[in-house]
């Protein structure tokens, strides 16, 4: 039996789409796997009654599937579907380590982002790997067909997840199809200003970097109380605030002993919106591990 400790991760960072990710420190999932002849599934845990445990629709399965592992796996949710956390992205990396130390096959970090894609594909129709990525290597990752970059951060963070509940399919279908020259001069300054940040350890740089007037704009919509959400964040002392992934979660960047603020101030936002929310206080984290 391996067990492993996969985090949630937060996709996208503002200027980011698509490729930034960053691994949190929590919440994460746990997930258990023996041997087996052939794959089987059980899920418990944060909204586990809305997870397939059919191995062909589940990212650890696809994941036993591709590395032919046949397994049992128990995953433990503790980072809940449709958050904006990368919670199946957290299955499938967990059950990627787990698979892959358990048959000791060998492969890298780097080379179990692709494998662990493919689990995503298959809940959500596309390889996106820049959850995968940072639940594997851990800190920050920049990651595009042409592979993936990352580095290790210590940056404060405040993630608040509201009782929404957002599709990245939906998500998805209100993005615009194309965007103004200006607003790509604009993000690709934020976004070099974001790595920046995440190299040097630098809070207010990340922050800066976090601003999009792009995605999580279009996207802000399905989530009631988001914009007043992300102005208390800011204005608790935040050094910039976003959607996480495709939603509905938050997450703001902080300097160090400015979380408790950020996150009772996000939480009241919501909660002054009539949406219950909850927030953790975390920070780039590390990657999958054994437990
Ligand atoms: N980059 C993706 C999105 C993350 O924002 O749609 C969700 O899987």
């Amino acid at each position: 039996m391996v067990t492993v400790r996969a985090p949630a991760t937060s996709a996208n960072l503002g200027s980011g789409f698509d490729v930034f990710g960053a691994a949190l420190g929590g919440p994460a999932d746990i997930i258990r796997a023996r041997p087996a002849d052939r794959t089987t599934i059980s899920v418990t845990g944060l909204g586990s009654e809305y997870i397939p445990e059919d191995p062909a629709e589940n990212t650890a399965g696809v994941v036993a599937e591709a590395l032919e592992a046949p397994a049992h796996i128990e995953i433990d949710k503790g980072v809940r579907p449709a958050s904006g956390l990368g919670s199946s992205a957290a299955s499938a990396a967990g059950a990627a380590v787990a698979l892959n130390e358990l048959y000791d096959r060998g492969r890298s970090r780097k080379e179990l982002v692709s494998v662990a894609a493919e689990g995503e594909r298959a809940v959500s129709g596309a390889a996106h790997a820049d959850n995968v990525a940072p639940a594997l290597l851990g800190g920050f990752t920049a990651a595009t067909e042409a592979g993936v970059v990352g580095v290790p951060a210590e940056i404060p963070l405040v993630v608040c997840l509201p009782e929404v509940v957002v599709s990245t399919r939906d998500a998805r279908s209100v993005l615009p199809e194309r965007v103004e020259r200006s607003q790509l001069v604009e993000t690709v300054g934020r976004a070099a200003t974001l790595v920046a940040g995440m190299c040097r350890d630098d809070p207010n740089l990340v922050g800066r970097g976090m601003a999009d007037s792009v995605v999580a704009a279009a996207r802000s919509e399905l989530v009631p109380g988001y914009d007043q959400a992300r102005e208390a964040a800011l204005a608790a002392g935040a050094t910039g605030a976003t959607m996480s992934g495709s939603g509905p979660a938050i997450v703001a960047a902080c300097r160090e002993g400015q979380r408790r603020r950020v996150a009772a101030a996000t939480v009241e936002a919501f909660e002054e919106n009539g949406v219950a929310a909850q927030a953790y206080q975390t920070s780039v984290g590390a990657g999958a591990g054994l437990y």
